[in-house]
């Protein structure tokens, strides 16, 4: 059953925990995707052990200091590490780097991002406090394709959870990641299998 599975790439530059809901789906023979490496820009992120547990190959990229961008040159080494290795899908696993031509044109249409709000609301960083100060009563997460625009390509999926009155930033994060988990394997598991269509902005799900 290992076959004909579609290689994916995932890349983070943190604690790993979407890495590892994914890497444990991977893990079951009727799922249609195995993680071939982990990419990261940080040589301390959790998800290396992650990446060792599960006995998936990983490389560091160094990125350069400059917050959320990568250095001339950094971004075309990614692309060539996922050319090595025959990637054929990306998932952004909480990666703090604003993607550009050479793996935006590398991978079109193929690669996907998790981000802890129901976009279009509360784009870019701390989602979660962002959401708290505006004073929702409905959170969530969102699964997208990867555009130029931060956190702005088409939804594939999104899950919505309450926000209680007693939450702060820290007790929505982990009510929102226990969604975060599901649906990032749902999504990847969608798109690697060709089950949608977009049309313009909207992804359509096939049965
Ligand atoms: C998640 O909240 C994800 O939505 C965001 O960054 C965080 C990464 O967490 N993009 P983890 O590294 O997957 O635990």
């Amino acid at each position: 059953m290992t076959h004909n599975r579609c290689r994916l790439a995932v890349l983070g530059s943190g604690r790993g925990s979407n890495f590892k809901a994914v890497a444990e789906n991977c893990t079951r023979d009727d799922f249609p995707v195995e993680i071939v490496v982990l990419v990261t820009d940080n040589p301390d992120a959790g998800a290396i052990g992650i990446a060792e547990e599960f006995g998936i190959p990983w490389r560091y990229v160094d990125v350069g200091e400059k917050r959320g961008h990568m250095k001339p040159g950094s971004e075309q080494q990614i692309v060539d590490i996922l050319g090595d290795f025959g990637v054929e899908l990306v998932f952004l696993a909480g990666f703090m780097r604003i993607l550009k031509e050479p793996l935006l044109n590398g991978f079109p249409n193929k690669i996907l991002n998790i981000h802890p709000s129901l976009l279009p609301s509360f784009k870019g960083l701390k989602a979660q406090r962002q959401a708290l100060e505006y004073g929702v009563k409905i959170a969530g997460c969102s699964v997208h394709f990867v555009e130029k625009s931060v956190d702005g390509g088409p939804i594939i999926l999104q899950a919505a959870v309450p926000v209680e009155d007693g939450d702060d930033s820290d007790a929505l994060a982990h009510r929102i990641l226990a969604e975060e988990h599901r649906i990032a394997s749902e999504a990847i598991k969608i798109v690697a299998g060709g089950a949608y269509r977009v049309e313009g902005r909207r992804v359509l799900l096939e049965p």
